[in-house]
């Protein structure tokens, strides 16, 4: 456990932290102030690049690089969608940020904005949210009275205003594509890439998506700059601060601030406090849902940030941890994920739609006592029909629209292959009926 100081979740639980009152007087405002009053946005763009921060939302792709790639010279409104569905299971930090301190990521909104040239921005906010949205439109408010949004924030002549938009808690929602459908009034499904977001997003304009705790870090590096945020951290490859979501079978779950890098065996043991009853860790899932679970040996000293837990075979994605104790039923575990991704794929897509009903019931057959041994190939067929073969060296294979595809195909892959055993015991164990 390293000696760090929080940052992003400094002001949690400080008396009357969600307000704006409170913001200003602890800096509140004075990275955007800078931003709006004293740079271009192509300066803004070229600090958060050469910050190295990397979104947060599950991808870890480079902000500013995301943030070049709005045509410069568009006659088109240029949006920005704060990403606040946090629909990955196991995720529950951006629910923390905007509770505690809904000032701090709408200031990383306006940095965001003043750096592309949006002058309507969003927050997609999960429906089932209700608490956090009327306190962001409280916050919104506050800024309008305090000319921090509106027509010439800061005295400038940069116009900016935030509308809050309740999703209505579908997982696909929180895929950039099928949350700007949703944010148009339609269905949420994703829609193919290219043209990407940045080119035609909301309405076709140019629009960027970026997650709450990615928009949460702007402030931090407008006022400390790229290379203090580039320090933070074990690996400068990804660098900062991160919030680390740690649940399961630890005695003290919740949300964690850490840097970038702290080994996740750390994180287990000496934030989370271990293991309930000091059960042996038989899996963690590393990233929320969508991320393949490592093994109790592969999780000893591996480094939480995108490029290493690449390397192990999984991903960072939203840092969502789910530990799974020895007495875990893997089967019934893995039955679980698959009925979630079932009850969840949007329908578009002929190889997700049908794959994750079929593995829902093959895996129904194994608990209800009827599993076949052939069906435990059979699993690792029809994910690799959903979602390709895990070859982090190549990429996924791309058979469906949206990467959901792969968010089911991978980890129910890494069930069966890593704990074959349990499966196979399943079939000598249970009687058939
Ligand atoms: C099925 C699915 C669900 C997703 N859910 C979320 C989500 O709840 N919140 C989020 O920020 N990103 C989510 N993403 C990732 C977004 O598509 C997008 O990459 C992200 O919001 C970009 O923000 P960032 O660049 O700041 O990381 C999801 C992706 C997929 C495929
Ligand atoms: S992969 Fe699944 S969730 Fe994504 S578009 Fe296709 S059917 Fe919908």
């Amino acid at each position: 456990m390293t000696a760090f100081k929080p940052i992003l979740t400094r002001h949690l639980g400080q008396p009357g932290s969600s307000t704006i009152d409170y913001y200003l007087l602890n800096e509140g405002y004075r990275g955007a102030r800078k931003a709006v009053l004293e740079m271009d946005g192509a300066g803004v763009i070229d600090l958060v690049k050469a910050s190295g921060l990397q979104g947060r939302g599950g991808a870890g792709f480079p902000t500013g690089v995301k943030w070049g790639f709005i045509p410069k010279d568009t006659r088109k409104p240029v949006y920005l969608i704060n990403n606040a569905d946090e629909s990955e299971p196991g995720t529950f930090k951006d629910r923390l940020l905007i509770n505690h301190n809904p000032h701090q990521m709408i200031e990383g909104m306006i940095i965001a904005s003043k750096a592309i040239g949006c002058h309507l921005a969003f927050i997609y906010i999960r429906g089932e949210f209700v608490k956090e949205t009327r306190l962001l439109e409280a916050a919104i408010e506050e800024c309008r009275s305090n000319n921090i949004l509106g027509k010439g924030i800061f005295g400038s002549d940069f116009d900016l205003d935030i509308i809050v938009h309740r999703g209505a808690g579908a997982y696909i929602c929180g895929e950039e594509t099928g949350l700007i459908e949703s944010l148009e009034g339609k269905r949420g499904w994703p829609r193919i890439k290219p043209p990407f977001p940045a080119i035609e997003g909301y309405l076709s304009s140019p629009t960027v998506v970026n997650n709450v705790e990615t928009l949460a870090n702007l402030p931090h590096i407008l006022v400390h700059g790229a290379k203090w945020f580039h320090s933070i951290g074990a690996n400068p490859e990804s660098p900062g601060p991160k919030l680390y979501c740690i649940s399961g079978r630890v005695k003290k779950p919740g949300v964690y601030e850490a840097p970038m890098g702290t080994h996740l065996d750390d994180l287990i043991e000496n934030y989370a406090r271990g293991v309930i009853d000091d059960r042996l860790i038989k899996a963690v899932i590393p990233g929320g849902s969508s991320a393949p679970l490592l093994t109790a040996e592969e999780i000893v000293g591996l480094p939480m940030d995108f490029p290493s837990v690449k390397a192990a075979g999984s991903m960072l994605g939203s840092a969502g941890i789910i530990v799974l104790d020895e007495t875990v039923d893997m089967v019934q575990a893995c039955y679980n994920l698959a009925r979630f991704y079932a009850h969840e794929s949007c329908g578009q897509c002929t190889p997700c739609r049908e794959g994750t009903t079929w593995l829902t019931k093959i895996l129904e057959r194994f608990t209800a006592g009827r599993g076949r041994m052939e069906d435990i190939d059979l699993i690792l067929d029809v994910a690799d029909n959903i979602g390709g073969l895990i070859d982090f060296s190549k990429g996924s294979f791309g058979k469906t629209i949206c990467p959901f595809g792969e968010a089911v195909a991978w980890p129910v892959r890494a069930f069966v292959e890593k704990f074959r055993h349990e499966f196979e015991a399943y079939i000598a164990t249970e009687a058939v009926a």
